[in-house]
Parts: C-alpha cells; sequence; structure tokens
C-alpha cells in the first residue's frame, strides 16, 4: 500500500513512524515533511491545502491512502477533493470539518445534541457583545469564531480584559476569523483530552491525553501550541468517559449524521472536568500536536488499520490493542517561541538519543542543511518516551533530552506535573 501523509509537524512526523511499522504499508510519502521524516520517508513539496494538485499527485503515484494531518487542509475541502476522485482518506469533509473551524457551529451541535458544555452567545458587533459581558461579569470567555492557530482565545479575568479581546478581535486581529465572537461561560476544572475515532456511524476510542498549554514551567507565560504531552490522562476515569461517550461524543456524531455532513476521522474532544463530570471546551478535526506522538508511541503499526476502517467505514469490526503502558513527549522550542524567533541555529546531539518502541525524537520545525541540522519553525523537537509508568516514561524522556545541544532552544522541565504530584 503506498501512502501520502499531508503535513509538517511532529504529529506528522509520528503517524509516519507508526504507520510505517504496519506490514500493509509498502511506501510512504509525505508533503512537505521536515528532516526528521525526511530519514524513514520520501518527501515532497506539495502544497497542501490545494485540493486539486494532491488528487492529480496521488493518481500520478497511484497513492492508495492519503492522511490527512493538520486543520487547515480540512477546513478547505481537500478531504471532499480526494473522495470525490475516489481517492480513500482519513479525514472530515469540509462541512464535518466545522467542528473546529466553527466554534458558532460546534455550540449549535452542542445545543441539538444536549451536550453538557459551557452556556454562551454569538455576537456580530462589539457593542451588545459588551454588553453581554456587562450582564456576565467576569471571568469569561471570549472566542473569535474561526480557525486562529489556537491564538483565538482569551480567558478574561477582568470585564476590561473581555472588552479588549472583542475590541482587538473586531479589529481584525484574526482576519475573518474574527468577525464574529463567541461568549462562553468561565468554566473551572482540569483539562483532558479525548482521542475517538468515527466512520460516520460507529466510534472507538484511541487513547487519552494532557497537554501543556503555556510555555513555562508551572503554566506560566503565554499560550503556545503545546509544549508537552502524556498518555493516558488519569482523570479521564472509565466512569468520566463512560459519560462522556453517552451524553457528548455519541450525541454529536449522530447529530452530525442526522444532518447529512457524517463526521469520519479523528474527533479530537477537549474536556473540562470538575467532581468527576467532564463538559465538551471544543472539538478539533485531527489528532493533537503534541498528543499524537503519545499516542502513536502507545499504539504503533495498528493505527493504520484503524484508519482505514475509518475511512471505509468499517469501524464496528476493529478493536483497540491497549498495552498497559505510558508515553511522555517534551518539546523543545526555539527561544522566543510563540513569539518572535529565530530560525538557523544548528542543533546537535539528536543521533545520540536510541530511535525505538520506548524512545524517539520526533521532529517538527527542522531542516538538514550541508549535514547540519538546523531549526526551523517554533517548536522544534519532541523527545518522546514510552514505560511502564509514567514517571518512568518522564525519567527517560528528560534523561535523553540531556543529550541535546541546542543552546537557543528551551523546554519545560515540568511535564506531567498534575498527574505526577496527586
Ligand atoms: P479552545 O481553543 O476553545 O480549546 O480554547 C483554548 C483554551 O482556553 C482551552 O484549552 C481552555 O484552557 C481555555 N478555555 C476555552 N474555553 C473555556 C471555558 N469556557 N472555560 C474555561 N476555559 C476555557
Ligand atoms: N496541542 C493542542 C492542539 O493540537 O490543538
Amino acid at each position: 500500500m503506498k501512502i501520502l501523509i499531508l503535513g509538517s509537524g511532529g504529529r506528522e512526523h509520528a503517524l509516519t513512524w507508526a504507520v510505517l511499522q504496519n506490514p500493509k504499508c509498502d511506501h510512504v510519502i509525505v508533503a512537505p515533511g521536515n528532516a526528521g521524516i525526511e530519514e524513514i520517508a520520501e518527501c515532497i513539496a506539495l502544497d497542501i491545502e490545494n485540493g486539486a494538485a494532491i488528487v492529480e499527485f496521488s493518481k500520478e503515484n497511484n497513492i492508495d491512502f492519503v492522511i490527512i494531518g493538520p486543520e487547515n487542509p480540512l477546513a478547505c475541502g481537500v478531504a471532499d477533493d480526494l473522495r470525490a476522485a475516489n481517492i480513500l482518506c482519513f479525514g472530515p469533509s469540509q462541512a464535518a470539518a466545522q467542528l473546529e473551524s466553527s466554534k458558532k457551529f460546534t455550540k449549535e451541535i452542542c445545543d441539538a445534541a444536549q451536550a453538557p458544555t459551557a452556556r454562551y452567545a454569538t455576537f456580530e458587533d462589539p457593542d451588545s457583545a459588551k454588553a453581554y459581558i456587562h450582564q456576565h461579569g467576569a471571568p469569561i470567555v471570549v472566542k473569535a469564531d474561526g480557525l486562529a492557530a489556537g491564538k483565538g482565545v482569551v480567558v478574561a479575568m477582568s470585564e476590561q480584559e473581555a472588552n479588549d479581546a472583542i475590541d482587538m478581535m473586531f479589529e481584525g486581529s484574526f482576519g475573518a476569523a474574527g468577525a464574529r465572537v463567541v461568549i462562553e461561560e468561565f468554566m473551572e476544572g482540569e483539562e483532558a483530552s479525548w482521542f475517538i475515532l468515527s466512520d460516520g456511524t460507529n466510534v472507538l476510542p484511541i487513547g487519552t491525553a494532557q497537554d501543556h498549554k503555556r510555555a513555562f514551567d508551572g503554566d506560566q507565560g503565554p499560550n503556545t501550541g503545546g509544549m508537552g504531552a502524556y498518555s493516558p490522562a488519569p482523570i479521564l476515569t472509565d466512569s468520566v468517559m463512560e459519560a462522556a461517550m453517552d451524553d457528548i461524543i455519541k450525541p454529536t456524531i449522530a447529530e452530525m449524521k442526522k444532518r447529512g455532513t457524517p463526521y469520519q476521522g479523528v474527533l479530537y474532544a477537549g474536556f473540562m472536568i470538575k467532581e468527576g463530570q467532564a463538559r465538551l471546551v471544543e472539538y478539533n478535526c485531527r489528532f493533537g500536536d503534541p498528543e499524537c506522538q503519545v499516542l502513536m508511541m502507545r499504539l504503533g503499526g495498528q493505527i493504520l488499520d484503524l484508519m482505514l476502517a475509518t475511512a471505509r467505514e468499517t469501524l464496528d469490526q476493529e478493536q483497540v490493542s491497549f498495552a498497559d503502558d505510558h508515553a511522555m513527549t517534551i518539546v523543545m522550542a526555539a527561544k522566543g517561541y510563540p513569539g518572535p524567533y529565530n530560525k538557523g541555529t544548528e542543533i546537535k546531539g539528536v543521533s545520540l538519543i536510541p530511535s525505538d518502541s520506548k524512545n524517539m525524537v520526533f521532529h517538527a520545525g527542522t531542516v538538514r542543511a550541508d549535514q547540519q541540522l538546523l531549526a526551523n519553525g517554533g517548536r522544534v523537537l519532541n523527545i518522546t518516551a514510552r514505560a511502564d509508568s509514567l514517571q518512568s516514561a518522564r525519567n527517560i524522556a528528560y534523561q535523553n533530552i540531556q543529550s541535546i545541544d541546542w543552546p537557543e532552544g528551551f523546554y519545560r522541565n515540568d511535564i506531567g506535573w498534575r498527574s505526577l504530584t496527586k
């Protein structure tokens, strides 16, 4: 089987690594990939948001299966283009991807599905938004409706902060994404994520994880795309998951099907958990990054069979075989990230870390030039380990990271603190 994977992050490196372990896979091509992916698969330049170009490439190269990593190609309908051309693909349609690309859409689905989530209202002008904020008071959460690269949410601790967020969004900081805002009740609790495959009808959970969104230790500093993750997330106990499945996930999948826009792909559900009850914070229509790295480390090659069953609508015939293991990934980012940072700084020592089923360095923003490995993005490396306890996985990951010699990089020293200090 010849597989095309779209994307260039740590998520896509982990997906490539896992898919390659499945004997069904003969050849993987990744567009555009990165320096780590290049070591295990063929990388090509292709505009991953250009559906016509991807269809043409897939036909010319006899691609059997396309796996779409990031949200942008999904939001612009690349999965629809592939399906229209009869090319098997993993990822929801543009209509179904609205579960990530429009917060208002997700809230309406939650209403129809009666899924527990924060109370909300949507606004298309700043004055009525501010009147609502004044009426409800802080803390309150202001969200740009559309995709804003993870930066469109302001958890405002004061009314002033909420009003400033409204001004910023309506002044166009997020372009069209901010032309409509959703204002939500602030939910207290602990956050965790659940990843569930759906073929449009059936659902199959494939693991839980917790991310670390803030840049610095102690959950300080600005929000990032994620500075580290681990799986499983102990707060998502069997009983919390059972209730979330019945009250949130299944009704969402049923509602999407009822509307004629079945959800086919991985549903990434972000929950706020308090007193053993989960409420939905958000859906994403793709794997999390860096959550995917820990999930792939735990699932290995079986993910390809599960993704194929998702695309072929035969998920009811699949089971996941879970080992009693734990995985952790620590993100190394360029100093300055998520603000401005330098590119092109040299990274040494990655090859000193073993690459096997227990230790992996998944690359994100890296390139190779004249034999040197150079940083080429904000988040750059994911030092990932798997072991029989979270503490051991953590020890291995932090020990491995010592081998990396990259003075321009930084990482958090407290990944996993929530679960390890309990
Ligand atoms: P989102 O992009 O919707 O996941 O929001 C980003 C982050 O903002 C979430 O991971 C939460 O930490 C926080 N957040 C979003 N909505 C709420 C809410 N209603 N109450 C509390 N925190 C929230
Ligand atoms: N790590 C958060 C995300 O992928 O959205």
